[in-house]
């Protein structure tokens, strides 16, 4: 049977207004603090993400202080966006997001959303898949991506620019920050008022990134 073409689907601007005018900003008016209740709604809207599970495997770790983000320059291969900005959000994927399944799940039970059996069978269902391989890694890398995307989306949404930064030594971080072994640091993000706008960036177009049913 033919599918039924139904009408163009309205455009959805704001939200796709904040996408396409998030870039990576490099410069910030230095000195500048966030609001608490900023930081805190950029980091709930973060969280706010999707997740195998719903295991929401992610720490945020936010670094205002200026002594430390002193501290995490060298780290970060000396980016200036790490100390001139308001605040670092160290994004960390969990390896032991397993051990979220049981009050993830709880909750659920106790408010009468979910049965005690589905629980069970879920969380086994959980405990298994983490016990096998890289899944674990995989997870907390493809899980915490989606959370740091939201979280630099929600920033824009909210006025400020953000830019993601996978260079830094992972090692040096861990030991500066006294990263407990159970995560993984993804990427940081800084966040804050721009000094100057972001350098251009392009995309490529559809033609060649999609590939409509089969290769
Ligand atoms: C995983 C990841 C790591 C990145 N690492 C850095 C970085 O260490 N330093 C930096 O200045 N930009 C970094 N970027 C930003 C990219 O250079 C930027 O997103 C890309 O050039 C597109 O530009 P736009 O974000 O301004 O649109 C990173 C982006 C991603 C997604």
């Amino acid at each position: 049977m033919e599918p039924t073409v139904i009408e163009k689907a309205p455009r959805t601007p704001e939200t796709i207004r904040v996408m396409e005018e998030r870039h990576s900003v490099r410069a910030y008016e230095p000195g500048i603090a966030m609001p608490r209740e900023d930081l805190d709604a950029i980091l709930r809207a973060a969280g706010t993400a999707p997740s195998s599970w719903n295991l929401q495997p992610w720490k945020f770790l936010a670094i205002e202080d200026a002594a430390l983000r002193e501290k995490l320059l060298p780290i970060a291969n000396h980016q200036r966006q790490v100390v001139e900005s308001s605040a670092v959000v160290a994004v960390l994927g969990d390896l032991e997001g397993h051990r979220n399944a049981e009050l993830v799940y709880g909750e659920r039970v106790k408010s009468g959303a979910m049965s005690a059996e589905i629980k069970d069978t879920l969380v086994g269902q959980v405990e298994r898949a983490y016990g096998s391989g890289t899944f674990a890694r995989d997870e907390a890398f493809l899980n915490g991506g989606f959370a740091a995307m939201q979280l630099m989306l929600a920033a824009k949404a909210l006025g400020y620019e953000t830019c993601p930064m996978g260079g830094f030594r992972k090692d040096a971080f861990i030991e500066a920050f006294r990263v407990p072994e159970r995560y993984v640091p993804l990427l940081l993000i800084s966040i804050g008022k721009p000094a100057k706008a972001a350098h251009p960036s392009t995309r490529f177009p559809l033609e060649e990134t999609v590939v409509r049913d089969t290769f």
